[in-house]
């Protein structure tokens, strides 16, 4: 065997590259210059996408001027309405889940676009846009697909946050449920070299275009030890509903964690690999989360005790904190988004900084290309 030389497995530590669209630290988020729980209190979604993809705040006429492209650029192209149509039919009776039909039918809009192989700055810029305004009406469109209904056309009075949770019902959703999905979105947006954005880093970094960048990037969100995390905390906390019996029994939740811990089980939306402390993403969610369930009633909040109580005992006995995953997969729920959407709308949101990161790829460019430690057999002959 030829002896390996030491790497970082999994890349950790390692510095991969520099950016100047965010900063991530044991004790903020920032995205240029901003940090995350003043953007959460201060800042519309559009404007954090105006700050990420255009690179600075929008002024007021900036931001109307943004707001109507993006209206403007809702509507799907005939063909992805078409393959949409097919949606329910795949994730009811196929093998599809709702992130691969968002894979996919990005992967399509990029054979429509017009600038599809353009990688210049002014193109990327236009494209960026096109997909972040078309990707709610993705997830809208699927969903009445996979619920056997008509499409929801996109409202043009509505905001990002706003007609991404219209489309998907039909229902005009409240202003408190707005605020909620809004800020989720504004703290989904950026988070520097994850694994998705990395995808789309690499992927970029050899002159290949956005719109494949975005859809390797998609996959790589999909996984549950990342975005799919938020699913995955959800299905947990139903797991664990399912085994103890609706109510909070504290005894019962500690012998379920107890089994979890023995069986050196993941728990999801639990660890980062950067925060080791905390995300403090997942308080800011927490807090929002908890008062739509205090105002929907006592079964969503009886989820968020769960949810405490799970909390709690990672904390106190294994010193993981939880992620941004573990109360978006609590508060998707209480609004009523079905679980295998949460990860799409996380996308609906990151799409912001993976195109900030795929056009300052392209603007400075140098082929990502690693080395790695070989631990195969030594040399050997094919005859012998
Ligand atoms: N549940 C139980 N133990 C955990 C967890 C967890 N969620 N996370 C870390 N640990 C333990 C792990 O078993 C290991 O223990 P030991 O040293 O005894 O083997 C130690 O903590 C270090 O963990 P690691 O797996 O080496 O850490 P990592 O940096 O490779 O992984 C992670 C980070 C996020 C993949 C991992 O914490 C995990 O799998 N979490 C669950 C999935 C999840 O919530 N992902 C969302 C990530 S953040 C937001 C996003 O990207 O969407």
């Amino acid at each position: 065997m030829t002896s390996a030389p030491t790497h970082a497995k999994g890349l950790e530590g390692v510095i991969a590259g520099e950016t100047e669209i965010c900063k991530v630290e044991q004790s903020a988020l920032i995205y240029r210059g901003y940090e995350i729980a003043d953007l959460a209190a201060n800042a519309s979604f559009e404007e954090v996408a105006h700050l990420l993809l255009v690179g600075h705040k929008p002024s007021a006429d900036e931001l109307k001027h943004f707001q109507a492209e993006l209206v403007a650029e809702r509507k799907l192209p005939e063909p992805v309405l078409n393959f949409l149509k097919t949606s329910g039919d795949l994730v009811n009776h196929h093998s599809a889940v709702p992130m691969d039909i968002l894979r996919t039918a990005v992967s399509i809009l990029g054979h429509l676009d017009q600038d599809c192989q353009d990688n210049s700055p002014e193109a990327n810029l236009k494209k960026s846009k096109r997909l972040l305004a078309k990707i709610p009406t993705i997830i809208g469109h699927m969903q009445n697909s996979i619920d056997r209904r008509d499409f929801v056309e996109p409202d043009a009075n509505l905001s990002h946050s706003a007609n991404l949770l219209y489309m998907m019902t039909g229902e005009q959703p409240s202003e408190e449920a707005v605020k909620v999905m809004d800020v989720s979105l504004v703290l989904y947006a950026e988070h520097d070299y994850n694994a998705s954005t990395f995808t789309s880093r690499v992927i970029a970094g050899t002159l290949s275009d956005l719109h494949g960048a975005v859809t390797g990037a998609i996959a790589a969100l999909k996984g549950p030890l990342h975005g799919g995390a938020n699913e995955a905390a959800m299905d947990m906390l139903a797991e664990i509903r399912n085994d103890i019996g609706h109510e909070n029994d504290d005894a019962k939740i500690d012998a379920w964690m107890q089994t979890a811990f023995a069986n050196k089980r993941k728990l999801m939306g639990f660890g980062h690999r950067v925060y080791k402390n905390d995300d403090h993403r997942a308080p800011i969610l927490h807090a929002l989360g908890r008062k739509a369930a205090e105002a929907r009633g006592p079964e969503f909040v009886k989820l968020f005790e769960l949810g405490e109580t799970v909390q709690n005992i990672m904390e106190t006995q294994k010193n993981i904190f939880p992620n941004v995953d573990f109360p978006c997969g609590m508060t998707y729920f209480t609004m009523g988004i079905p679980v295998p959407q949460y990860t799409p709308i996380f996308v609906a949101s990151r799409i912001t900084g993976w195109c900030a990161h795929i056009m300052e790829q392209h603007a400075n460019n140098r082929l990502i290309r690693p080395r790695v430690a070989y631990t195969g057999p030594d040399l050997r002959n094919w005859n012998d």
